[in-house]
């Protein structure tokens, strides 16, 4: 079989990723370069700077990635790139990237939705197990969300955050916390410290947190709840012990165990309302009933766990993409170009270049 090798752009948010996957889902380069050290600082990330730092990097990164890869442009099938959702100024760079790259080479270009490009990434690794439909939960820095996946383009929503999302709420409340003050943690996003600080924690019962929409019988999300609760939790926790304004309350790490465990719930709550509801439905028809998490805050071991042992109870299979994909990065957006090429090679192939914008 003839293997057609596709480029995949991403600039959506803080990470330049450019990656080429092959139609068999081999990666052949993946170049990723993180803005996070230029953002902690300043407690988030800054369009305009984002933006800066994207421009200044694409095309090395480009360069590095077909050098990486061994491949001449003319190799490639396609330039499949980010297009929305993500910050405006952040996604140009990378759109109007790739509208270079298509004509200069007069490739064809594919425009990708980021959370779907997430959703699809676990199928790449797992080509024969994961078939469509299934089930995915996707959490991320902007997003929570259940929905039915059927193929790229083609995913039912089945409920999503009123407010903020857990990866959104995992940052912010490490800031409000401080966690950053230690030296192990100064480079980490948020969740991944919250992670790896609630392993050690003494007595993870000590803080806890009511259900969000316990009474509410739908896939929705709230993490805005926890995430003012945090908040209130850390300042008496401060008052108590008069901690510095620059330093970190005593046990932040059973505060972190209490966190997660909290949003752990809330997740496994909502997904087992979506799980009844397919199996219920039989929206999963004659394939097996598989579940798959994906999105940046799907690294989390914790988590990943409590929703297999959860699948499991209802012989549903769980899956999530390897932690080198589970983030933000090129390979799932060249993917996700390979997905739209297997699925309608013609109409993929077509698109006018012009018409493809941030939207
Ligand atoms: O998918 P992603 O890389 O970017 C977005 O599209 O948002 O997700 C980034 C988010 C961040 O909010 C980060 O705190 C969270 O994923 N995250 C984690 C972990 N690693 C990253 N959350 C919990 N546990 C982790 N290990
Ligand atoms: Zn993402």
């Amino acid at each position: 079989r003839l293997v057609s090798y596709m480029l995949g752009i991403e600039t959506s948010c803080d990470d330049t990723g450019i990656a080429i996957v092959d139609t068999t889902g081999r990666v052949h380069a993946n170049v990723l370069e993180s803005q996070q050290k230029f953002h902690t600082r300043y407690g988030g990330i800054i369009p305009p700077r984002a933006q800066d730092l994207h421009r200044a990097r694409i095309a090395a990164a480009y360069e590095r990635c077909l050098e990486q890869a061994q491949l001449q442009p003319e190799q490639l099938a396609g330039i499949a790139v980010t297009t929305h959702p993500g910050l405006p100024l952040s996604l140009i760079v990378g759109l109007r990237f790739a509208r270079h790259l298509a004509r200069r080479h007069r490739k064809p270009m594919l425009p990708v939705h980021h959370m779907e490009a997430h959703a699809l990434q676990a199928r790449m690794e797992h080509p024969t197990e994961i078939s469509y439909p299934y089930l995915c939960l996707l959490i991320s820095g902007g997003h929570s969300q259940l929905a039915m996946v059927n193929g790229p383009g083609r995913l039912t929503l089945l409920g999503e955050t009123l407010d903020d999302a857990p990866g959104e709420a995992f940052d912010k409340i490490a800031r409000r916390l401080r966690l950053y003050v230690l030296p192990q943690y100064r480079l980490w996003n948020g969740g991944r410290a919250i992670e790896h600080a609630a392993r050690d924690a003494k007595n993870p019962t000590a803080f806890e947190f009511p259900l969000p929409l316990a009474q509410q019988r739908n896939c929705n999300f709230s993490f805005a709840g926890i995430k003012n609760n945090s908040f209130r939790a850390i300042r008496k926790q401060e008052r108590e012990e008069r901690t510095p304004p620059d330093g970190i309350i005593s046990n932040y790490r059973d505060f972190c165990a209490g966190l997660l465990n909290a949003v752990s719930r809330h997740l496994m709550h909502r997904t087992q309302r979506a799980l009844e509801y397919c199996l219920e439905r039989q929206l999963f028809g004659a394939a097996p009933p598989t579940l798959v998490i994906s999105g940046g805050v799907a690294n989390n071991d914790a988590i990943f766990e409590n929703l297999k042992h959860l699948a499991s109870a209802y012989n549903c299979r769980c899956y999530r993409p390897s932690k080198l994909y589970c983030s933000d990065n090129g390979v799932m957006i060249a993917w996700h170009g390979i997905e739209q090429l297997l699925q309608d090679p013609k109409q993929s192939l077509r698109l006018d270049i012009d018409k493809i914008d941030v939207a």
